[in-house]
């Protein structure tokens, strides 16, 4: 069975717009976890635009939930990584002004930063993962990492997609670096951009085991939900006295 991981981080910049305590995000892994997820993904971002230490913390200490942290090298990320223990950890750029993840990990200039890194995640029986191009190069560095798990990024075959472009080069290469990494006895996962069209695509290779997914899927939700929240609202206002 392949593995679904939530993406959360998007109920934290909702709460964060109000500055209060709803929607809150530990409610959410709860919720995800009900209703089928996998594991719950969130970023500890350096800026801490939407999930905050406290999320962290409290989302980790969930029971028989697996948490995927998101992580840039960041030494003082690292530490409270470290600290906290999630089960599984994702090591991702960081860029302050970008508005999401816009690219896979340069692991050619961060080669040695990345490696200590995941060998002191390891050390901790937590389980590593590289969020990364589908580059061929990069799926060979990653086995000199010794990561257990790659990610790779699916934006650039998103947006192809979206915009009804040809993407059968982008999709090629992605089987490719898959089917390169599975040799290689690393983990391959998908992330970034994914909505119902690309997921179906990319779930066809039998080479990708998780898939991670954030914005179109609690974008979703919200016209999914919409029908009985509001249902409730007009049963309250319009309650007999
Ligand atoms: N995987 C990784 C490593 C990410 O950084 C992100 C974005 O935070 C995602 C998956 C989810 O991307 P999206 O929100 O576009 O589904």
């Amino acid at each position: 069975m392949k593995r679904l991981g939530v993406n959360i981080d998007h109920i934290a910049t909702l709460r964060n717009a109000r500055g209060e305590f709803h929607p809150d995000p530990f409610y959410a892994a709860k919720f995800a976890k009900k209703a089928g997820a996998d594991s719950i993904t969130i970023h500890l971002r350096e800026d801490r635009r939407h999930i905050k230490d406290f999320d962290v913390k409290k989302i980790c200490s969930i029971k028989k939930l697996l948490v995927n942290l998101e992580i840039s090298t960041n030494p003082k990320i690292v530490k409270i990584a470290l600290k906290i223990k999630p089960d599984f950890v994702c090591i991702v750029p960081e860029n302050r002004k970008e508005i999401t993840t816009e690219g896979g990990l340069n692991l050619k200039k961060n080669k040695f930063k990345i490696k200590s890194i995941i060998k002191r995640l390891k050390k901790n029986d937590i389980r590593t993962s590289l969020f990364i191009n589908p580059s061929v190069d990069d799926i060979q560095i990653s086995k000199e990492l010794n990561t257990d798990c790659i990610e790779i990024h699916t934006g650039h075959l998103s947006n192809l997609v979206k915009s009804k472009k040809k993407y059968s080069n982008e999709l090629k290469k992605i089987l490719k670096c898959s089917i390169l990494a599975n040799q290689l006895g690393i983990e391959v996962h998908a992330g970034h951009g994914l909505d119902y069209k690309t997921t179906r695509i990319l779930s066809k290779f039998k080479t990708i085991e998780e898939f991670n997914i954030g914005h179109y899927l609690i974008g979703e939700s919200i016209f999914f939900g919409l029908k009985k929240v509001i249902k409730n609202f007009k049963s309250i206002i319009n309650k007999k006295k």
